[in-house]
C-alpha cells in the first residue's frame, strides 16, 4: 500500500471542560475520499483542526507528508499541503474583496502578486465565479461565502482536502455545481457531512467517530420504495406545469395558498 498523506496513531483530545477522542487512529492514502461520519458535537470538525495543527492532541503521534508533526513550524507546512474548509465560511474569509482572499493563500506561500492574482482569477473561473471577483466578501450570502471559500482553499493547490460541511447552505443547483467539480479533482479528501446525496457522489470509503472512537463504516446502498410527498409552490394558474400525481397516489388537498403534489 502506497505511504500514508496523514495519519493518526492513538491520538487523544480533549477541551478543557470536555473530553473529546479517547484514542483515534486514522489513515489518509492517496485516492481516497473518506466521508467522516458521526453526530453533531462528536468532534468531525475538531478531528480536522487537529490534522493541520490549529488543534494540538493531549497524547499520540500525528503523521503527515511523510513526517511526524508536533510543531507549529511543522504545522505551517502541513497548512500549504492540506487545505481546510471550515465548516464557518467567516472563519476562512477575512479581506475586504472576493479576489483579495482568493489571491491570500498564494501570495502567502510566496507567490508574486501578479501571478497570485491570476491564480485567484482562474480558480474562481473554474468555480463559475469569474463575476464575483471584486464583491464585497463580507456582503456576499451564505451560499456564495461556502463557494468563495472553497476558491480559497483550492487556489493554494493542495495535495489533500479536508472539507467541513461543504455543502451547507447551498440551493441544488450549485450544489450540483459543487459536486461536479469536486469530483474531477485528483486530491485525496475528508469530507464531513451529513448529505447523503454529497457522500453518495464523492465518497468511497466512510469512516464513523463515536463514543470518542473513530471506526471503520460499510457505504452500502439497498432498495428502499416508499411514497412520499414534495411540497412546492406554484404561482396562481399554472399548476398544470408539471404531474401531480403518478396515478398511483391520490392528489393531496391543496394547503392554503400552496398547492401540495404528490409523486411516487
Ligand atoms: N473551543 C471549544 N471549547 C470547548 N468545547 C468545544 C470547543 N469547540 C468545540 N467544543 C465541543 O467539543 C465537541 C466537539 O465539537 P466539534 O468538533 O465541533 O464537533 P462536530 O464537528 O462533530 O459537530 C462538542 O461537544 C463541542 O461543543
Ligand atoms: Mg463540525
Amino acid at each position: 500500500m502506497t505511504a500514508a498523506l496523514l495519519s493518526l496513531r492513538g491520538v487523544r483530545f480533549g477541551y478543557p471542560s470536555r473530553p473529546v477522542f479517547e484514542q483515534v487512529d486514522f489513515e489518509l492514502h492517496p485516492g481516497e475520499r473518506v466521508a467522516l461520519l458521526g453526530a453533531n458535537g462528536v468532534g468531525k470538525t475538531s478531528l480536522l483542526h487537529l490534522f493541520v495543527g490549529l488543534l494540538r492532541p493531549d497524547a499520540g503521534c500525528i503523521r503527515a507528508f511523510g513526517r511526524e508533526r508536533a510543531h507549529e513550524r511543522d504545522f505551517r507546512e502541513v497548512r500549504a499541503k492540506a487545505g481546510l474548509l471550515f465548516q464557518d465560511p467567516d472563519d476562512q474569509l477575512f479581506c475586504p474583496t472576493v479576489l483579495e482572499d482568493v489571491a491570500f493563500g498564494p501570495l502567502n506561500l510566496g507567490m508574486g502578486r501578479d501571478a497570485a492574482l491570476q491564480v485567484a482569477r482562474s480558480t474562481l473561473a473554474e468555480l463559475g465565479l469569474a463575476t464575483f471577483a471584486d464583491r464585497v466578501t463580507h456582503k456576499l450570502s451564505g451560499g456564495e461565502k461556502r463557494l468563495v471559500s472553497l476558491a480559497t482553499v483550492l487556489a493554494m493547490k493542495p495535495e489533500v482536502l479536508l472539507l467541513d460541511e461543504p455543502s451547507n447552505g447551498l440551493d441544488e443547483a450549485t450544489l450540483q455545481r459543487l459536486l461536479d467539480h469536486l469530483e474531477q479533482l485528483p486530491q485525496a479528501m475528508v469530507l464531513v457531512s451529513h448529505d447523503a446525496r454529497l457522500i453518495e457522489r464523492l465518497a468511497n470509503r466512510a469512516v464513523l467517530l463515536q463514543d470518542g472512537r473513530l471506526t471503520e463504516a460499510l457505504l452500502h446502498r439497498h432498495p428502499h420504495a416508499h411514497a412520499h410527498t414534495h411540497l412546492h409552490a406554484h404561482l396562481p394558474g399554472h399548476e398544470g406545469e408539471h404531474a401531480h400525481t403518478d396515478g398511483l397516489i391520490a392528489p393531496l388537498p391543496a394547503l392554503p395558498g400552496k398547492t401540495v403534489s404528490t409523486r411516487r
